[in-house]
């Protein structure tokens, strides 16, 4: 049996933990019958054929490893057919390069962007296996992607750290948390950091409510707040406009991030003192946490049993702690957001966490 595997987009902490959970278990069902082909920097390396033939020894030492031995690359999905700058059929190269290399199956991991991807090369006819990463645990099919929990221990310390500064000072600090267009990192990272804010794209802010949650703890005689915001969120003002609008809003924007906007804002409605922080990639990096090594072996021993049963056209997922086979034309495109009427949300606003809302 020959399997290709690659990681694809943003990387994060447990992917090489991923790959060897799916290896292991080949090599271990399989002995000497299985040949594992690592493409290199996702899925450019199936389009112009950069690969390497793995030995068992590769898959060794990688469990808390961050970031991915193959290398990783974004190859967004919108421009898959589009040929690249020297006319090259991209869907075209990765079918004939699957089928030159005799291979019996694909196995990506991959956040929301790369599971399009995969889905659409199983409509081409590929056997494709899908296992989730992103630290924004924003995929489809899947109560937990792996990477997320790893990040959200460094968000969580990161605000952990702020706390103390901010403390000592007395100062309204805003972290800004990554998560692309989802609060799930924010929420879970906020709330383990004891955020008194928690800003969240889903649930659109009005700047007047933070201002007023902010004197709120002042006038208590609480000498510093922290704000978590996500980097996705929004106002109530920027949800009503349209796509278009918001996109050209932000380019225009006269600050890096919304961290700044909502520092400068509550800084001239509050007259407190504000600092800003950004962990940015940090958040992706270093070795995964615990429970991501668990995730990342349950998940990938799963797709390795799915591949020596010839299971194919599936995302491996967990849903109440239990491994789940969900059709990729099911998770291709939809985004797994946190929900405003969640219980998360409601019990932490029972403890006066302000949403802005
Ligand atoms: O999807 C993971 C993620 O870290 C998001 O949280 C963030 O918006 C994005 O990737 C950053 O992308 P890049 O690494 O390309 O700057």
């Amino acid at each position: 049996m020959r399997v290709g595997m690659l990681t694809s987009g943003g990387d994060c902490q447990s992917l090489n933990a991923t790959m060897r959970g799916v290896a292991k278990t080949l090599y271990n069902l399989l002995h000497d019958d299985v040949e594992i082909i690592g493409f290199i920097e996702g899925y450019k390396g199936l389009i112009y054929s950069d690969y390497k033939i793995m030995k068992p020894k590769d898959f060794s030492g990688i469990l808390t490893e961050g970031g991915t031995i193959l290398g990783t690359s974004r190859q967004p999905f919108k421009l898959m057919r589009t040929p690249d700058a020297n006319g090259l059929d991209k869907v075209k190269a990765m079918k004939d390069n699957y089928k030159r290399l005799g291979l019996d199956c694909l196995v990506v991991l991959g956040g929301n962007g790369s599971q399009k991807t995969s889905n659409l090369l199983r409509e081409e006819g590929l056997n494709v296996i899908g296992l989730p990463k992103t630290i924004d645990n924003d995929l489809w099919g899947t109560d937990v992607t792996f990477g997320f929990q790893s990040a959200i221990n460094l968000a969580t310390q990161t605000i952990d750290c702020i706390h103390t500064t901010a403390a000592s000072h007395g100062r309204v600090f805003i972290v800004e948390i990554m998560g692309h267009k989802v609060g799930w990192l924010t929420l879970h990272a906020g709330i383990a950091g004891g955020a008194d804010i928690i800003l969240l794209p889903e649930i659109p802010y009005d700047i007047n409510k933070v201002a007023d949650a902010l004197k709120k703890r002042e006038k208590e005689g609480k000498r510093f707040s922290i704000i978590a915001v996500a980097e996705g969120a929004i106002s109530k003002e920027q949800a009503a406009m349209s796509k278009k609008e918001y996109k050209k809003y932000v380019e225009e924007r006269p600050y890096p991030s919304v961290a700044y906007e909502v520092g400068d804002q509550v800084k001239k409605l509050t007259g407190q003192e504000v600092r800003v922080a950004v962990p940015g990639h940090m958040q992706r990096g270093g070795e995964p946490c615990p429970y991501d090594r668990v995730l990342s072996t349950r998940l990938g021993a799963a797709a390795g049993k799915m591949i020596v049963k010839g299971e194919f056209g599936y995302l491996v997922g967990m849903k109440n702690n239990e491994i789940t086979k969900v059709p990729l034309e099911d998770v291709a495109g939809k985004l797994k957001m946190v929900s405003p009427d969640s219980s998360m949300v409601k019990e932490a606003k029972l403890l006066g966490i302000s949403f802005g809302d």
